[in-house]
């Protein structure tokens, strides 16, 4: 298939991206978080193209993404925490999940019962969705598997070939995917994000933290993609945890490694293959690069591990380390 890579991005171009949309095309969007994979949520057939140019399994259900928070009416039975949550978070990089009406399919649910929703505020996305005038299912825009997207290169390796079109956009601001809260039936998080879960605990005082966040799961978890191996490069992630003596300690003899890390590593980062992913004392600036820091990997030829510090827990960098922890496999050595 040719896909059109639209460079110039204005309504003309965007309604044409649009109408593929309409007509059952997918069109691949840049979004504040990363960038997505767009078909029409009320089609079946859309959804299943979806799966099939990502190679995901078609249980892993879709985000719908809307135009305005009050669109949700139409596809989920919505409620009062819903309202709160989207007057402080939306537009912006917060998914919520509730109890889906019959007009969505299963198809775009994997089969479930309720239906995530999200409301982008990057222009482009917004635009978008706006004039495509249906709901727009949309995973990331990467090869199942492999690190989400943040560049518009990174979505035309991946998938120009097997889509319609490609929005060329400029790169995302926020490089994580957005945070995800259930609210069926109690308030949980399920992925973390920009938005913190000390932020929603404000509006959701007794929200509970999904085990997967930081587990291996055992069996299914509440979030389907929280099932299958994630953002991982083609070399093998292996996090240290330990202070960054130790860490620096510990690689100081592996040269011939791939190794993330932080600005303040200036001795490590004279080394060959090491790659800085931000400062230490800003997660927001890790959570911007971290996959296009772990997709640079995949360009060095000769490297079969990559080294990566554990990084905070909390405030954003939750986000952070849920995706490092994931990438890794859940291979953590201990240096202490
Ligand atoms: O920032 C984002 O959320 C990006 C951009 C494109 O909007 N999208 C994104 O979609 O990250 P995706 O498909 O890569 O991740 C969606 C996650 C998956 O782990 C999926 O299992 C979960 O959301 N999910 C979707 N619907 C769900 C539902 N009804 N119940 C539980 N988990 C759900
Ligand atoms: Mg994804």
């Amino acid at each position: 298939m040719d896909t059109k890579i639209i460079y110039d991005i204005n309504d003309t171009t965007l309604t044409e991206a649009a109408q593929t949309i309409r007509s059952g095309g997918l069109v691949a969007f840049p979004t504040e978080t990363v960038y997505g994979l767009g078909g029409n949520a009320l089609d079946p057939t859309a959804a299943n193209k979806i799966y099939k140019a990502k190679g995901r399994p078609s249980n892993n259900p879709l985000i719908i993404h809307l135009a305005r928070p009050e669109d949700a009416e139409s596809y989920c039975h919505t409620n009062e925490t819903y309202y709160k949550l989207a007057e402080r978070f939306m537009p912006g990089p917060l998914t919520v999940i509730l109890p889906k009406r019959d007009i969505v399919p299963y198809e775009v649910t994997g089969g479930l019962d309720t239906v995530a929703v999200r409301v982008p505020s990057d222009r482009v996305a917004h635009r978008f969705i706006e004039l495509a005038g249906v709901p727009v299912a949309a995973p990331s825009a990467n090869l199942s598997t492999k690190p989400s997207p943040t560049m518009a290169g990174h979505v035309i390796r991946d998938l120009s070939g097997s889509i319609d079109m490609i929005i060329a956009g400029d790169d995302c601001d926020i490089g994580v995917e957005s945070t995800i809260i259930t609210l069926s039936p109690v308030p949980k998080l399920l992925r973390p994000g920009l938005v913190t879960v000390e932020e929603l605990r404000e509006i959701c005082p007794d929200i509970e933290i999904s085990d997967a966040v930081l587990n291996q799961h055992q069996g299914r978890p509440e979030s389907p993609g929280m099932m299958y191996k994630h953002y991982s490069p083609r070399a093998n992630v292996v996090l240290l945890r330990g202070a960054d003596e130790a860490r620096q300690a510990f690689l100081a003899d592996k040269s011939e490694c791939g190794m993330l890390c932080y600005d303040e590593d200036t001795e490590l980062l004279k080394n060959r293959y090491a790659l800085a992913v931000g400062s230490k004392d800003s997660p927001k600036e890790q959570a911007r690069n971290l996959f296009a820091k772990l997709r640079e990997f995949d360009d060095i030829e000769d490297i079969k591990t990559i080294y990566a510090p554990m990084t905070a827990s909390d405030g954003i960098g939750l986000a952070v380390l849920n995706r490092l922890i994931r990438a890794a496999g859940f291979e953590i050595l201990d240096l202490d």
